[in-house]
């Protein structure tokens, strides 16, 4: 059986802990193959709604493993904070439900404190990240001196390592922040505790996929943040430091693409985005507003990691399109539906006017995007309460018209559309 990759085809936050938490049913593996805590998954079970920040949506199925994989930047402080809430929610996530790949990076308090100041110093320039350490963290992935999860396993190692990390930090926060430098003892204390408690779930989690792959098990790839949020392929400089798109769970899992039969593009109805970078369909009116909703509900837009109000806008078509390519979608989920409802006409971006010329690929170039103005087809809205319906037929003429549009501009087929936050409002097309 192959991987199932599940990603984001828009700028994160595009619902996909509700078809995650669904696919997870028919896994024995689902895995995280990138980012760090930047992330939160929603997933309303009854009339809880449970957050996930590191540990996948399988979570909730006692009968598949969690994987936290090798293309992960891992906090272990926030681990343990997740894992004793979802444990309180039954989950039971032993060293036998979650594993943590060994080359997964740690995220440690100096890549949080970098973060924080190198935003503080860009002011108006800044990224807008969520400050959890995640660029940093890469960074020293990349840089090649990053403390690996395998080190947790030998005490006196790790204790070195986040010793040489917290010294790194200072030299760079009196160097470059003019920083008070950060307590290395109290760290090395803190985190020498924390890995001891996750040592046992470390493993090497590339074998464990590829022997559920030969005995025939189903493994799902969840993605977190979304395709233009891409290091190399999304709106650079306003993106996140990870692969977020099909070849990062390549990467981040261990497997080859002979593995991945299945790449599902998550997208809302509408766009939103968090932070700080172009986009192109965003509505600053009433409408905007309307689409974002006052906070008082879970499913409104604002961060669920860091509570921020998400830009909102228009679906734009044309990237859509491009996340199609970029990661070779096989079929797209499409969420949050029933908040279009009410709202007539509809409008939906189809190219992009660049000083008088006509743009129908997604230019990746910040600055080239900055000039972009959208060009709407219009379409027509519905009155009808859709939140019920669980056939495409029992929709309004106008949503599957809407369906329509979208399937024939991306060339991907729709396979699943939500009608609300609950497990039992998302259905099959
Ligand atoms: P970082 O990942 O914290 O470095 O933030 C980089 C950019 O990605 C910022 O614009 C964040 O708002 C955005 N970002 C990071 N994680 C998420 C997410 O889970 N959903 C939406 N945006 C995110």
């Amino acid at each position: 059986m192959p991987v199932t990759a599940l990603l984001g085809a828009q700028w994160g936050d595009e619902g996909k802990g509700h078809i995650a938490d669904r696919l997870a049913v028919q896994s024995s593996i689902v895995a995280r193959y990138n980012g760090g805590d930047n992330a939160g998954h929603s997933i309303t079970i009854g009339d809880r709604v449970v957050r996930t920040h590191l540990v996948p949506a399988g979570a909730f199925h006692p009968e598949s493993i969690c994987v936290l994989a090798a293309g992960m930047v891992i906090n272990l402080r926030s681990l343990a904070r997740e894992v004793d809430e979802l444990d309180g929610y039954g989950a039971q996530l032993t060293p036998d439900r979650l594993k943590i790949d060994q080359a997964a990076q740690l995220l440690l308090p100096g890549h949080i404190a970098l973060d924080g100041a190198g935003e503080d110093q860009l002011g108006a320039e800044a990224i807008g990240t969520t400050k959890r350490g995640i660029g940093p963290a890469y960074t020293d992935k990349m840089a090649r001196v990053g403390v690996r999860a395998g080190v947790m396993t030998d005490a006196g190692r790790f204790a070195e390592a986040v010793r040489a990390h917290v010294e790194r930090t200072n030299a760079r926060l009196a160097r470059d922040f003019n920083r008070a430098p950060l307590d290395a003892e109290a760290i090395v204390a803190e985190y020498s505790a924390l890995a001891a408690r996750f040592a046992p779930h470390v493993t090497d989690t590339m074998g464990l996929i590829h022997t559920a792959l030969e005995r025939g098990e189903h493994v799902l790839a969840e993605g977190a943040q979304g395709t233009l949020l891409d290091i190399d392929h999304g709106t650079y400089p306003y993106v996140t430091s990870s692969s977020t798109i099909t070849g990062g769970v390549l990467t981040g899992l261990g497997v080859g693409p002979k593995h991945v039969r299945r790449v599902i593009g998550v997208t809302k109805a509408f766009c939103s985005r968090v932070g700080a970078g172009p986009f192109p369909t965003e509505l600053k009116d009433e409408m905007g507003a309307r689409l974002r909703g006052t906070g008082s509900n879970p499913w409104d837009e604002f961060g669920s990691t860091t509570g921020r109000p998400r830009r909102t806008g228009w679906l734009d078509l044309v990237a859509l399109k491009y996340a199609a390519r970029v990661n070779g979608l096989t079929e797209l989920v499409l969420t949050k539906l029933d908040i279009l409802t009410g709202i007539s006409p509809l409008r939906v971006c189809i190219a992009y006017s660049n000083c008088d010329s006509p743009v129908t690929n997604f230019p990746s170039d910040v600055s080239e995007l900055n000039q972009c103005a959208p060009i709407y087809s219009e379409l027509s809205g519905w009155e009808e309460d859709i939140t019920g319906v669980r056939r495409i037929d029992d929709l309004p003429l106008a949503a599957r018209v809407y369906l329509l549009q979208i399937e024939t501009f991306t060339g991907v087929k729709i396979s699943h559309v939500s009608v609300g936050p609950e497990r039992s409002q998302i259905f099959e097309v």
